[in-house]
């Protein structure tokens, strides 16, 4: 009988695509980009920015808006957050330290935009996965983050580790107060790994559009979880800041149209749940992400997905592992091609 070597298959080491091995290699991504740490130079650019622009695109451009919602309030000092696509054409005021976030270090848009900054006397850093890319060649300073080669054409790991690299960012800007949290993050990644989704799933596979929302750093993050469900799982899905939806697609709310919710406790929980039973009024069915135990929240969706109950910046990443597992698992049921989605590359080196 012949023996049928499938090197593809040995590469992923036991699991059914890339997509899952690379979810299930993010409490090591975010752990490697936490304990590498940043040298000198990286330290003393941070602590004397005295604004900051990013500037990415894709899941890139979530990860950097979620930087801001996390930095403005700690670092006290301005940010702004563009895509690489309209940096040139629109460009913001160009001044302070301009940061590309880019896991491949070579997306076109976002090189054009860091040329353009430095080419105005902007100082420029990179924070990339890919050692001698493009973007370490144009940036003056580099952090990189150490997710490790990703195959998949949808972003997951490298997400992750853009976040440990920017939350460690905020911790240099906070004189390491996040030392200890960042150190431990990775275990309440590990927990989630395992969710079980077949309900959320059930939901997903069979509607037509599906809403992610949130509030604060959690809007990018249901941002995110949009942007995944349309990559992998060719499903309509939109991500809003959940004060929004009454906005306008209220209208398209139906018992068909799921919202997934990402309510975990803070300021804008009380405000969350009366905009989930806004959402219910309306006939939507609900698929919520609160911290285990919550009782209150369970009680009024109808899936309730327990995250661990952590410091939010921790809350950001358990929710968007979540969100992840979601499209993995919709996208498996759908039987989607997960790791080489249609019409897309992982890497756009076209303006
Ligand atoms: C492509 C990929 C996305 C990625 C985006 C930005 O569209 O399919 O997953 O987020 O490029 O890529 P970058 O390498 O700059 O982070």
């Amino acid at each position: 009988e012949l023996v049928n070597w499938c090197v593809e298959d040995a590469k992923k080491g036991g699991f059914a695509h890339f997509m899952l091995k690379e979810i299930f290699e993010q409490p090591q991504a975010f752990y490697e980009t936490i304990r590498v740490g940043v040298d000198d130079a990286v330290r003393k650019v941070i602590r004397s920015a005295e604004e900051i622009t990013l500037v990415a695109c894709g899941t890139s451009y979530h990860t950097a808006l979620i930087f801001k919602y996390l930095a403005e309030p700690l670092c006290n000092i301005p940010i702004r957050v563009e895509l690489g696509s309209e940096f040139k054409y629109y460009p913001p005021p160009l001044r302070g330290l301009v940061i590309a976030v880019t896991q491949s270090g070579e997306t076109a848009d976002t090189m054009a935009a860091l040329k353009m900054a430095k080419a105005h006397n902007c100082p420029t850093f990179a924070i990339t996965n890919v050692q001698g890319s493009t973007v370490t060649r144009i940036a003056d300073t580099t952090l990189m983050m150490r997710a490790g080669p990703e195959i998949s054409v949808a972003a997951t790991k490298s997400y992750i580790a853009q976040l440990a690299a920017l939350m460690q960012i905020v911790n240099i800007r906070c004189d390491g107060a996040f030392d200890d949290m960042l150190a431990h993050a990775h275990l309440a990644i590990d927990e989630v790994l395992l969710q079980d989704m077949a309900d959320a799933v059930a939901l997903c596979r069979t509607a037509e559009h599906v809403f992610f929302v949130g509030r604060g750093p959690f809007y990018p993050v249901s941002l995110e979880g949009a942007l995944k469900m349309k990559e992998i799982s060719y499903i309509h899905a939109e991500g809003y800041a959940a004060g929004e939806l009454k906005h306008g697609p209220f209208a398209l709310l139906t018992p068909e149209t799921p919202v997934v919710a990402v309510c975990p406790p803070g300021a804008t929980y009380p405000v969350m749940v009366s905009n989930i039973k806004e959402m219910k009024a309306r006939r939507a069915p609900i698929i919520a992400l609160g911290v285990k135990g919550d009782s209150e929240l369970e009680e009024i969706v109808d899936i309730f997905i327990p995250i661990p109950d952590t410091h939010p910046m921790v809350q950001v990443l358990t929710t968007s592992v979540v969100l992840q597992l979601l499209s993995y698992h919709t996208a498996c049921a759908l039987q989607c091609d997960i790791d080489k989605p249609r019409n897309l590359a992982k890497s756009v080196t076209v303006e």
